[in-house]
């Protein structure tokens, strides 16, 4: 095998949650370019047939569930779903997520719940559906942040606690599920990307952040989607419960 044949996803089957809007598209697109089928849920239907037009643009099969991953019922239905399509699930991106600023005096109970239950519940009925049914070679890429590993200026508690707690997820997993499933499981830690989360940032958030980051620049979805790659497919093989920073080099400054 080539190097670049270790990145394949030919014959492969990838679920991506939160693939109606931003880095969920390019992961999806990104998928299909490494040849994988791709399974897209999300709330928005709609969106998601925009993303099915990526992926069947790359000959590849897709898929669209709507799903909201904050109902467990939901994700072992998402799940249901690829099986009985592609008989198989080699690959989960765990990206679905809400972002949030509320400063910690004034937040809700159900504003603090709500980020929990998607971006980190979530996370985990999704893995659990689908640890049930891969095989020994499959991968599960949770979407972090770097909210998990430092701050940002921001009220983030609600967001910080949900991206760090995926992080510990990540890291169980990978214990439970590496030796005894053969499954690896990984996050990416994404420092800035434009999408409609960060569409709602206060006008001179974003160029403040910029003077932070070693590039100097906020990063492109599809570097992103080559990280998720790298970890999806054979290339990352011997890599497990890592999460890897894909932020500019924001978090070592
Ligand atoms: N952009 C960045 O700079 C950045 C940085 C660090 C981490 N991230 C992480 O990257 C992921 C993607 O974010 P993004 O920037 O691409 O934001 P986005 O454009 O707002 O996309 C979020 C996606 O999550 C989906 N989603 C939200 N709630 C959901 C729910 N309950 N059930 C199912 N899907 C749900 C949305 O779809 P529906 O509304 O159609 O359900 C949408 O497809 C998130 O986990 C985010 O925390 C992003």
């Amino acid at each position: 095998m080539t190097v670049l044949e270790r990145f394949s996803l030919s014959g492969r089957v990838a679920i991506v949650t939160g693939a109606s809007s931003g880095l969920g598209v390019a992961f999806a697109k990104g998928l299909a370019e490494a040849g994988a089928d791709v399974v897209l849920g999300a709330r928005r239907v709609d969106r998601l047939e925009e993303t099915r037009k990526l992926v069947e643009a790359e000959d590849r099969r897709a898929l669209c569930v709507a799903t909201d991953v904050a109902r467990q019922p939901d994700c072992q239905a998402l799940v249901d779903a690829a099986m009985a399509e592609f008989g198989r699930v080699d690959v989960l991106v765990n990206n679905a997520g809400i972002g949030t600023a509320v400063p910690a005096t004034r937040e809700t109970v159900e504003e603090f719940t709500q980020v929990i239950d998607v971006n980190l519940n979530g996370c985990y009925w999704m893995a659990q559906a689908c640890g049930r049914v891969m095989q020994p070679g499959s991968s599960i890429i949770n979407i972090s942040s770097i909210l998990g590993l430092t701050t940002a200026r921001l009220p983030q508690a609600a967001y910080a606690a949900s991206k760090a707690g995926l992080i510990g997820l990540t890291r169980d997993l990978a214990q439970q599920w590496g030796g005894r499933k053969g499954i690896r499981v990984n996050s990416v830690a994404p420092g800035f990307f434009e999408s409609e989360m960060t569409d709602q940032y206060k006008p001179g958030y974003l160029e403040q952040m910029m003077e932070r980051i070693p590039l100097g620049r906020k990063g492109d979805p599809e570097e992103l989607a080559a990280a998720v790659v790298f970890l999806a497919s054979a290339a990352g093989g011997y890599v497990t419960g890592q999460t890897i920073a894909v932020d500019g080099g924001i978090t070592v400054t």
